[in-house]
């Protein structure tokens, strides 16, 4: 969890922001002050919600240790003062900082899962969520798959939802941060997946030797350079190695298309995620049949690629030389 200073009755933050500096009566009383004080603060959401209630909500359950189903019974409940202030240091933290929430609490969730998360990665918010629920249906027909890639894996999240939603599946995790498979083991360890899902340190599937895998799920850089100049302040939290890829944002996706078709079993499938670079990338492979996965979640920007369709789209790829 992030330390941050604040300082008990830190009078000027709690007045600029409506706060009460004493601790408010109950919990339905602090969760309207949060909310109000994040929804007047211009703030940026979208790192595991998407409005200042959602995380007005979040923000209260955490700082009370309640579960995030809690329902309306406990908005009558009595507030404790370690709880309010640790829900100030927080709204400080989200306020004056920027700083992703998820990173405040050290708590994020994916595919319905809760995650440790912190600075070593970026926040989870991956669609891919959804094609892991779908057990890679419609496009996966073949019983179930047996080993699967979560490449770029960040914290985790996506391979070891994968492993929990499939239990006799053998997951591989890869990056080239050691930081960022540091939290993925802390992950793995929490799940005790141990035996299950292994983390690998690699320059993309450069350290997987002859490995194949049935299923590869990959979430790279993809921001372009525009866009990265142009991000809210809360991104300049996460690690920078983990958004931008390049002018059109697709320097990775060039790398993992030519590369993946060595370790994809005859029948796998590669589910690449390239956010708001679809479109440059449809339109370099105009040439080609793509599938661009359709989801009912929400989401967008993750092209699914068989096997089989690797070499075609390698030969009209931009690939640098
Ligand atoms: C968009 S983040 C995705 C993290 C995680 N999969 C998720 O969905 O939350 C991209 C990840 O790619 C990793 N990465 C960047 N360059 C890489 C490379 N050359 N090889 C392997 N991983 C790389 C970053 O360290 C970062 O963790």
């Amino acid at each position: 969890m992030v330390a941050i200073s604040f300082e008990r009755g830190n009078e000027a933050f709690c007045a600029e922001h409506g706060l009460d500096a004493a601790t408010p009566p109950t919990l339905g009383d602090a969760l309207e002050q949060a909310h109000l004080a994040l929804d007047k603060a211009a703030l940026f959401f979208g790192h595991g919600s998407d409005s200042a209630w959602d995380e007005a909500v979040f923000l209260i359950l955490s700082a009370c240790a309640l579960p995030l189903d809690s329902g309306d019974s406990v908005l009558e409940q009595p507030l404790s003062d370690d709880s309010w202030q640790t829900a100030l240091r927080w709204l400080q933290g989200r306020i004056d900082d920027r700083q992703p929430l998820p990173y405040l609490t050290g708590r994020a969730w994916f595919a319905g899962l809760e995650f440790y998360c912190d600075k070593r990665a970026l926040v989870p918010r991956s669609p891919l969520a959804e094609v892991i629920r779908n057990k890679y249906r419609p496009w996966w027909t073949d019983g179930a798959p047996t080993r699967l890639l979560d490449l770029c894996c960040g914290g985790g999240c996506i391979g070891i939802a994968a492993a929990l939603y499939q239990p006799d599946l053998e997951v591989c995790i890869a990056d080239i941060d050691g930081d960022a498979l540091s939290l993925a083991d802390e992950n793995i360890a929490r799940y005790e997946l141990q035996d299950r899902v292994k983390s690998r340190q690699s320059d993309l599937m450069g350290a997987l030797g002859d490995e194949r895998f049935d299923i590869i799920l990959c979430n790279p850089p993809y921001v372009d350079a525009a866009d990265l100049a142009s991000m809210p302040a809360e991104f300049q939290s996460e690690p920078p190695r983990g958004l931008g890829s390049g002018e059109d944002g697709l320097d990775m996706a060039r790398r993992i298309l030519r590369d993946a078709g060595q370790h994809l079993r005859s029948q796998g499938l590669l589910f690449l995620e390239v956010g708001n670079s679809w479109a440059a990338l449809d339109d370099e492979l105009a040439a080609v049949s793509l599938t661009w996965v359709e989801f009912s979640e929400g989401g967008h920007g993750v092209l699914l690629v068989r096997a089989p369709e690797l070499p075609n789209i390698v030969k009209h790829l931009a690939l640098a030389e």
